[in-house]
């Protein structure tokens, strides 16, 4: 299933937030979503997840256009890991939390298939052990494994990831981006990731495309974005750009002022 955003604007207040976004994500391909802070990468992922409704331009699902259909044909297609889950003060236990990734497929009581899927998902982000405890009461980290599981029980046909990776410790950085290569290899989904780390996704992305104030300021794999240019260009940081194993690899010098 392909994504296709085309001339898409949106504006929560009188200036626009995104100005003109045209991308693709396609089947097979994790697409990276860089760019500064308030660049516009979670308003993006948002309108692509029919969550906010874009003033200008289109958005095909395949071959249907996103606006077209309901809130409930969407969530059965897009898995969708939010950057931050506000605190709640409602107990919810892990495995209810994944679980609700299968209410798009619920009728109207959960059957065994539903959990057997939610064990499986729980087993592969290696957060078995915390089923029973409260969501909201877990670390970042672990909140954010329990979220990627979440979008794996959905078996969702596109992954929409706002920073899986924030709170994580480097090992579990590298499995939940090399997890979600994989699976989008082996299912043929289509990923959009947005990232701070340019060095995973200079590792795992396929496609990277750089934000800046609203736009994308550059687009195409890893070598073509992350120039010492662009990045100091987007970022305002100067930056020297080695290689490991075929990708650059950035390493931060200083803030151009
Ligand atoms: N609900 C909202 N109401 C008003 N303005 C908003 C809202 N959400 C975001 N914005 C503004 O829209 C712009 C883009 O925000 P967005 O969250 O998309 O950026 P981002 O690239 O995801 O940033 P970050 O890297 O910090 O997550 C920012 O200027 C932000 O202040
Ligand atoms: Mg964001």
């Amino acid at each position: 299933m392909n994504i296709t955003v085309q001339g898409i604007t949106f504006s929560y207040r009188s200036t626009p937030t995104l100005k003109a976004i045209s991308t693709q994500l396609n089947q097979s391909e994790v697409l990276g979503m860089v760019g500064p802070n308030g660049s516009g990468k979670t308003t993006l992922l948002k309108c692509i997840n029919k969550i906010l409704e874009p003033k200008q331009g289109k958005i095909l699902l395949g071959e249907q256009a996103l606006n077209k259909m309901s809130r409930l044909q969407v969530a059965k297609q897009i898995g969708y890991v939010p950057q931050s889950t506000a605190g709640n003060n409602e107990a919810t236990t892990v495995f209810e939390m994944v679980l609700m990734g299968r209410r798009p497929h619920v009728t109207w009581q959960s059957s065994e298939k539903d959990e057997e899927k939610v064990w499986q998902a729980l087993k592969t982000l290696s957060v078995e052990h915390l089923a029973m405890r409260n969501f909201y009461e877990l670390s970042g980290g672990e909140q954010q494994r329990v979220l990627v599981a979440r979008s794996l029980a959905q078996e969702a046909k596109v992954l929409l990831l706002d920073e899986p990776t924030s709170n994580l410790d480097i090992r579990h950085q590298l499995e939940v981006m090399s997890l979600t290569r994989k699976l989008v290899l082996k299912e043929k989904l289509a990923a959009a990731v947005a990232i701070h780390d340019l060095n995973l996704a200079a590792r795992y992305c396929d496609k990277i495309v750089m934000m800046k104030e609203g736009k994308i300021f550059a687009a195409g794999d890893s070598a073509q974005v992350l120039t010492a240019e662009n990045i100091g260009l987007a970022y305002r940081v100067e930056v020297e750009i080695s290689y490991c194993r075929n990708s650059p690899y950035i390493i931060p010098i200083a803030p151009i002022y």
